[in-house]
């Protein structure tokens, strides 16, 4: 068994993860969203020590499995450093007392193996992760050969829905509260426009922080909102946000075949998104595949997951040599 750990951003969370069938024997997570709450996102220093206390808690529960580990892996990059060192902290201790190989595994690695907990790995894939920190499209050969086809020139896809939810007074994490209201909302009625559509055919990237303004006028120009202009604003932004990663991906895709579409991360949560990718799939004959709705956001089970295939690779790394990186190698 392995046993891995996440503690890239807001979330603590511990898996154990059996080498032989991949079963997820344990599986713990521990958010902080209600305590980032209050400051409108994550607080770096303050995410670090609430690790501090919830992943030893968690430690605590999985100790029935010590005798049976094989590895300790965890999240080692990217993301928060000062997050990121709990758990690595953590793993190295663990690997040296019970005398164990480590294994740091990259979180974004880790999304793309949420499609494959209690399951074979199926490559190639194309891969849409969208989350708090990334909008990426990718053509993964395999773990160790991933082509970066697109990738967002300032917010990510999550981050656009965390501000706009900000703005309109909503609580952090907001984009699956903005995917609640806009289903109430009319998605017409506020006519923003679709990011990066003037530029040059041959650009392939997204952005986010222009639609961001136009949200932001679009609400400084009503004053008080109410309920049903909330609505509308969330199923509006929604609409586009969503028009944008399509109209680009349709534009990767133009002259590429696919066979096997994946969407990972937190905001491949939100089943509007899901729907446009299940009709693009559709129109090429493609398979989508999604992760469980527990396993979108970060979770030590993805981590566990890839930590397997990391170990038949014997891809293990010495205590002194694993190192806490904010952005991917
Ligand atoms: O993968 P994740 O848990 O953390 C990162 O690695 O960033 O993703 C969290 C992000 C947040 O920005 C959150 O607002 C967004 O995913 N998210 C959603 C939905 N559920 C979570 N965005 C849009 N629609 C949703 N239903
Ligand atoms: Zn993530």
């Amino acid at each position: 068994m392995i046993l891995s750990i996440e503690s890239s951003c807001d979330d603590s969370s511990i898996a154990i993860t059996r080498l032989k069938d991949k079963k997820l024997l344990f599986h713990k997570k521990i958010s902080q969203d209600a305590e980032h709450a209050q400051y409108g996102g994550v607080v770096p220093e303050l995410a670090a020590r609430l690790h501090a206390v919830t992943l030893p808690k968690i430690l605590e529960e999985a100790k029935s499995y010590f005798s049976q580990l094989k590895a300790i892996a965890v999240t080692n990059e990217p993301g928060l450093s000062v997050t990121l060192v709990e758990g690595v902290s953590m793993a190295k201790a663990l690997s040296v007392a019970l005398n164990l190989p480590l294994l740091g595994i990259n979180h974004l690695k880790g999304h793309i193996c949420s499609l494959f907990i209690e399951a074979e790995t199926l490559f190639p894939l194309d891969v849409l992760l969208v989350s708090g920190g990334h909008t990426q499209l990718l053509h993964v050969t395999n773990l160790d050969e991933i082509k970066l086809l697109a990738t967002t020139m300032d917010d990510s896809f999550g981050e656009s829905f965390d501000k706009v939810g900000k703005m309109l007074g909503l609580p952090y994490p907001a984009g699956a509260i903005i995917e609640r209201y806009a289903k109430k909302g009319n998605a017409k009625r506020f006519d923003f426009t679709i990011p990066l559509q003037g530029t040059s055919s041959s650009l392939l990237a997204f952005s986010y922080s222009g639609l961001k303004n136009q949200v932001r006028l679009c609400i400084e120009a009503h004053g008080n909102l109410d309920e049903q202009t909330i609505c509308d604003i969330c199923a509006s932004f929604q609409r586009v946000a969503v028009a944008h990663l399509m109209q680009k991906i349709k534009k990767a895709y133009k002259e590429r075949s696919v066979e096997h579409f994946g969407v990972v991360g937190g905001a491949s949560a939100n089943l509007y998104l899901r729907g446009e990718l299940e009709a693009f799939c559709a129109s090429k004959k493609a398979k989508l595949h999604t992760a469980k709705m527990e396993f979108c956001s970060d979770n030590a089970a993805m981590i566990g997951r890839c930590a397997v295939e990391a170990y038949h690779k014997d891809a293990f790394v010495a205590v002194a040599d694993l190192k806490v990186r904010s952005s991917s190698k």
